[in-house]
């Protein structure tokens, strides 16, 4: 059965494909955009883009996001590294999608394996002197990791499984790799929280599937895996930790994976109808930030963006909020600075910057990061400055 559409969010930008003054400047330059719908999949129960993005457009030698931009997720990166060390005890560990390493620097360069698509991160970990496969993970990739070095004890992969549009095969390469008694740990955005949060703008090109622990088990099962244990993060506005391993191993299946599932059937997950109120919800959502920055704006109050998220991209070309509502975005990422909100080109600076005296609202773009951010911005709550957020609903904090 095909995918049936239930939210449109319109002609969009690439979510992290920010723009720089020359691009702003040159006429002939022309951004790419394409029609960002999600649908549902009744066989399934897979939710997915209707349309996908190429990944090599999105996954290239500039690509921005670095996972160890913030102290929460070096932690969450450390804590499941050191996990694996001591319960699994692998002899290699191999991780698809691993960004600027921040996993894998947890184990000793004869045990980790790298496998970055972007070259600016693949150099990050070839240098520190991990095998790096600078590629897409393939079952090609596969069968070459596996003739160099054997199958493998442990394959880890964080916010990188949901990015593959053919992730059905992708999963049948794990299942290749990894040894009999093996584990493949991912984790990825978790439907049932976007729902819950309102969280529209996990909805992007890089976001090729948004999972149900009920797809999944479709998906892994026809590619001989099985979940043993279902962990529940925090991180990214809510993720599930997914821990599988071969269908014949004798591993024990963990209370968690029943309970998350009942859950969400609980939740109607695998209705249609579920996906098209969360839809009416997203328009609500998207009349009631823009009515919310009109009134402020009319008030002769100063509004900024916090954090130059792929998510706010998202939330801005959609709602149509440009520089007339929102004067800057700020964010800490070196390279983000100086450039423009893709679509809309609200200026990005320096948090030093445009977090000065004369803010008086800031919108939450890293909403995921919300309790990290309020505790190191005291001074301007302090003084009055407040956060909009429009998880779970647009609202002052
Ligand atoms: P992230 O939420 O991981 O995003 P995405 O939606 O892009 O997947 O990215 C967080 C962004 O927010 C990143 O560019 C860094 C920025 N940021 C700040 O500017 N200040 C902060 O305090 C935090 C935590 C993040």
């Amino acid at each position: 059965m095909s995918l049936l559409e239930f939210l449109n969010l319109g002609e969009q930008p690439l979510a992290n494909g920010f723009v720089c003054q020359e691009q702003l400047n040159d006429p002939e330059f022309t951004e790419f955009t394409f029609n960002l719908q999600a649908g549902f999949n009744e066989s399934n129960y897979l939710v997915s883009l209707m349309e996908f993005v190429d990944p090599a457009r999105l996954f290239d030698d500039q690509y921005a996001y670095h996972s160890s931009g913030s102290q929460t997720m070096r932690d969450h990166f450390k804590k499941i590294a050191e996990w694996i060390r001591q319960s699994l005890r692998p002899r290699r560990v191999l991780e698809i999608g691993s960004n600027d390493g921040v996993f894998l620097r947890h184990f000793p360069t004869d045990v980790g394996i790298a496998v970055e698509p972007c070259g600016n991160f693949a150099e990050i970990t070839r240098e520190a002197g991990y095998p790096t496969y600078n590629e897409f993970w393939t079952i090609d990739l596969a069968n070459e990791i596996r003739d160099r070095f054997g199958t493998i004890d442990v394959v880890y992969a964080a916010n990188c499984m949901c990015h593959i549009p053919k992730v059905g095969p992708a999963f049948g390469a794990i299942e290749h790799v990894l040894a009999d008694d093996g584990v493949f740990i991912f984790e990825d955005p978790a439907l049932d929280k976007m729902l819950v949060k309102n969280a529209y703008d996990q909805i992007y090109d890089e976001h090729a599937h948004l999972f149900s622990v009920i797809a999944l088990q479709h998906l892994l099962d026809r590619n001989d895996l099985a979940i043993w244990c279902i962990d529940h993060l925090s991180v990214h506005g809510g993720s599930h930790r997914v821990y599988t391993k071969k269908i014949l191993s004798n591993r024990p299946i963990e209370a968690s994976v029943d309970w998350t599932i009942a859950d969400e059937f609980d939740q109607s997950l695998e209705c249609r109808s579920t996906f098209t109120k969360f839809a009416q919800r997203v328009r609500k959502s998207r009349r009631e930030l823009v009515e919310l920055l009109q009134r402020l704006k009319n008030d002769g109050k100063k509004i900024i963006g916090y954090g130059a998220t792929s998510k706010s991209t998202i939330i801005y070309n959609y709602c149509q909020i440009g520089p007339d509502l929102i004067d800057c975005v700020t964010d800490t990422t070196p390279g983000k600075q100086g450039m423009y909100m893709p679509g809309v080109h609200i200026p990005i600076v320096a948090p030093e910057e445009g977090m000065n005296a004369s803010v008086d609202y800031a919108f939450l773009g890293a909403w995921n990061y919300g309790q990290e951010v309020l505790k190191k911005e005291a001074a301007f709550l302090n003084r009055g400055g407040k956060f909009i957020t429009h998880v779970p609903h647009v609202r002052i904090i």
